[in-house]
């Protein structure tokens, strides 16, 4: 059984339907990745899961325990790092930990054990005793995550836990979620990166405008775009015409083709067979090529073919 199972989650402010049916499961231990550009969805999704919003409608069941039901049980068993760090400036690190670990009820030597335990996990013991005023973005970031995980959650939720840090304390953050996953935890992982995502997560579910586009493995997921890459043009003088467009989209093995910033991006099951079919047609209308790029099937270009838009705005 999933650890983890969302039914037809519906969130609406006013007329605006923020997270508009969204159904998935998550298997205990697995890295679940939510990938989608601003506004997707993706906060208010995990805002529900963690019981900080009723939904609309429909439901979420967490090891068995609903979230529109149950919610104290469901907060006891998961923790929570939101998008936006909650931290005490002027508290040091530890006292930090110290305050979210009273408010899960603990106290004594077992919640300094686990402060202990998990400002070595985050590697910031040493400098446990220095207020967080003083810390880094990447720093604030580690601390946040420990603060989540005080009182052994089984499901970790984490909202977009790399913005604003540097490439070093991300590669940090990284081996610190291996290290949480290793130790049982399953993790909820939120990001409009898609590297970071095809890295950490062992499934993915794309969000745009409230809506899963697609989920899966990394695999399954790129296996719609076929194996045959996919071609990037950029023409002159007159641009990439709806003409070119439709010219380009017959040939052969071409399966879609999709405008974007100026550019064609042409998704075929064999670009090296389609690519002088669509040399020629670009000769026969005398466009010349400014750019011309192939590339290997990823998350980003996936995104293209299934909403037309770019995952980063
Ligand atoms: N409290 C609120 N009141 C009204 N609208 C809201 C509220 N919170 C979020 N929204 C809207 O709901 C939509 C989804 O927002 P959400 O924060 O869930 O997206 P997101 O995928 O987390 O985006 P980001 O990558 O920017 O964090 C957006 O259009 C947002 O403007
Ligand atoms: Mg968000």
């Amino acid at each position: 059984m999933p650890l983890v199972a969302a039914e037809n989650l519906v969130k609406k402010y006013d007329d605006l339907t923020a997270v508009d049916g969204v159904s998935f499961t998550i298997e205990e231990g697995q890295i679940f990745g939510f990938l989608g550009p601003n506004g997707a969805g993706k906060s208010t999704t995990i805002s529900m899961l963690s019981t900080y919003l009723p939904p609309t409608s429909g439901d979420a069941v967490i090891d068995g325990i609903s979230v529109t039901r149950e919610a104290n049980k469901v907060r006891n068993i998961i923790g929570v790092v939101p998008q936006d760090i909650a931290l005490y400036p002027t508290l040091t690190a530890i006292q930090n930990l110290r305050f979210y670990g009273k408010m899960y009820d603990m106290g004594g030597e077992s919640l300094e054990r686990r402060c202990q335990e998990l400002l070595e996990l985050v590697e910031l013991w040493d400098r446990r005793d220095s207020r967080l005023e003083q810390f880094s973005g990447g720093m604030k970031r580690r601390i946040n995550m420990a603060a989540g995980l005080l009182h052994h959650p089984r499901f970790l939720l984490l909202d977009e836990p790399t913005v604003g840090v540097d490439p070093q304390s991300r590669e940090h953050i990284f081996e610190t979620i291996f290290k949480i996953r290793d130790s049982g935890t399953t993790i909820l992982y939120t990001s409009h990166y898609m590297e970071e995502v095809e890295l950490l997560c062992d499934y993915i579910a794309i969000m745009d405008r409230g809506k899963l586009v697609a989920s899966g493995t990394l695999k399954e997921l790129l296996s719609v775009l076929g194996e045959g890459g996919v071609i990037e043009l950029e023409v002159a003088p007159t641009g990439c015409s709806e003409k070119l467009e439709a010219d380009i989209s017959r040939q052969q093995g071409v399966t879609s083709v999709k405008h974007q910033d100026g550019r064609l991006v042409i998704f075929s099951d064999n670009s090296a067979r389609s690519l002088p079919p669509v040399l020629k047609v670009l000769e026969e209308m005398r466009c010349d090529v400014i750019h011309l790029e192939i590339f290997t099937p990823n998350l980003e270009k996936l995104f293209i073919h299934l909403t037309g838009k770019e995952l980063r705005e």
